[in-house]
């Protein structure tokens, strides 16, 4: 344990975004419940994570981080889970296949609720609301009432969560991730598509290896990575609260594990480094992400690397650029070299989404998907530039077939967005544009030699 550090000593730390709740003691009430509770992840399989990304490090993997901007207490079922892994593992299959190394799957799942803002406050129509925080904090009907942070929707959470995490296990672990159902994750409205037929090359691709290395006496049935996955859970760890709740000591290490997930990330707006955020998180031993924006100096990254991964721990620390297209390129270089240059084993991760935002003619907040795509494009130059490896994506997307980024192989238009802009938070890919996003992703990196 790092010295000075125990699950409560974030408390001393001013910490920012945290909801104004009305009542502490309902608070405390919650939090206490949640402390109770069992742990929705082991410490073990956050080891495991650890190790997985220790090898994207070194080059010898690629990570996904992929799902929801925030989950949604409404938008709550088997369909919906079951959908959103599905691209996940498509897009995985074809990252997989493309780039010849394994790729290491992390959700956006499981406990990615409570969303920071610009201002506490916001206005709808004439009204001055507090703004929503996400479903873990309040709801977003526009009236003072639904705004009012309430702490049972933290335990609400929790129980979400749970029930997330287990269908995720059941499906990634019985059956529904064999590699002989390929064609299976194809669902109709991306089949037609061009690249859904794309798709669906691959896979038969695949069947053909399946069957090559079965006719050469490779016993496939039971091989059992042909049949399961890994999916790992994660989420921003926002509520310092709910995450101290689920902070449980590892009977094996003696090692503290916030066990709300398997990655925690820090986010842009709350990465100081005498916040209470880096205080808290510095001293768990889940692997940790932190995002970082295209102001970013060379000291911060390299001041930051020291607090949250002193012992230089390969797949501790993921730095996960959200620069924006026309910066990424320039911003990251200078931080991709001092980094190295300091000895720090870092996974480089591309948020190509959130610092690319913008809002259409219509009113509603877009992204486009060429922009997603230009990003992409500029954290790999930067890499091959410095010599580095592009390690992975975290992206935003859903299995359903909304309309809320634009472009794409359907080319979506301001018009279009108005037709199923669903999301409670930002704008996310459909399933089409993601598995469009996983094909040009693999292009980018193997056409700039790395694969
Ligand atoms: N277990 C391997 C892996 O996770 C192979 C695999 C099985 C796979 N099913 C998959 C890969 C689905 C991607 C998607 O890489
Ligand atoms: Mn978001």
């Amino acid at each position: 344990m790092p010295t000075g550090w125990s699950p409560t000593s974030w408390r001393a730390f001013p910490a920012v975004q945290q909801p104004e709740w009305p009542d502490e003691g309902d608070l405390d009430r919650a939090l206490k419940q949640i402390a109770s509770y069992p742990p929705l992840v082991f410490a073990g399989e956050a080891r495991s994570l650890q190790s997985a990304l220790a090898q994207v490090s070194a080059g010898n993997a690629f990570l996904l981080q992929a799902g929801d901007c925030a989950e949604s207490f409404d938008d709550f079922s088997a369909n919906n889970i079951r959908e959103k892994l599905r691209v996940i593992l498509q897009m995985a299959v074809v990252l997989t296949y493309s780039l010849g190394v394994p790729t290491v799957k992390v959700g956006r799942i499981a406990g990615q609720f409570a969303k920071p803002r610009s201002s506490s406050t916001e206005k709808v129509g004439d009204l001055e609301l507090p703004s929503f925080r996400g479903h873990i904090v309040n709801d977003p009907t526009p009236t003072p009432a639904a705004r009012i942070p309430d702490p049972d929707r933290l335990v609400q959470a929790y129980h979400q969560s749970a029930s997330t995490l287990n269908l995720v296990r059941a499906f990634t672990k019985g059956g529904f991730a064999d590699l002989s159902r390929v064609h299976a994750w194809t669902q109709e409205f991306v089949g037609t598509s061009p690249e859904g037929q794309r798709y669906e090359q691959l896979a038969t691709e695949i069947d053909r290896a399946l069957r090559f290395m079965r006719a050469c006496g490779v016993d496939t049935e039971n091989t059992s990575s042909l049949h399961e996955v890994d999916v790992y859970t994660s989420h921003e760890a926002l509520l310092l609260g709910y995450e101290e709740a689920l902070t449980r000591q590892d009977s094996l290490t003696g090692g503290w594990y916030d066990c709300s997930a398997h990655m925690l990330w820090i986010g842009e707006r709350t990465r100081q480094l005498d916040g209470a955020h880096i205080e808290f998180l510095r001293g768990v031993g889940n692997p940790i992400g932190c995002k970082i924006g295209a102001s970013t100096s060379v000291d911060f990254v390299l001041e930051l690397c020291q607090v949250l991964n002193p012992a230089r721990v390969p797949g501790r620390l993921t730095l996960i650029s959200r620069m924006g297209a026309d910066k990424v390129e320039s911003a990251l270089r200078p931080l991709l070299r001092a980094v190295t240059d300091a000895g720090h084993p870092v996974v480089w991760a591309c948020d190509p989404m959130h610092a690319n935002t913008f809002t259409s003619s219509s009113g509603l907040k877009t992204r486009h998907f060429d922009d997603i795509i230009r990003e992409i494009s500029g954290f790999v130059n930067a890499h091959r530039a410095e010599g580095t490896w592009p390690g992975g994506i975290h992206v935003e997307l859903t299995g359903d077939n909304v309309t809320e980024c634009l472009g794409g192989a359907d080319d979506l238009t301001v018009e279009d967005l108005d037709h199923r802009y669903q999301t409670v938070c930002d704008p996310r890919l459909n399933a089409r544009q993601g598995l469009d996003l996983a094909f040009g992703v693999a292009e980018l990196i193997r056409s700039s030699g790395f694969a």
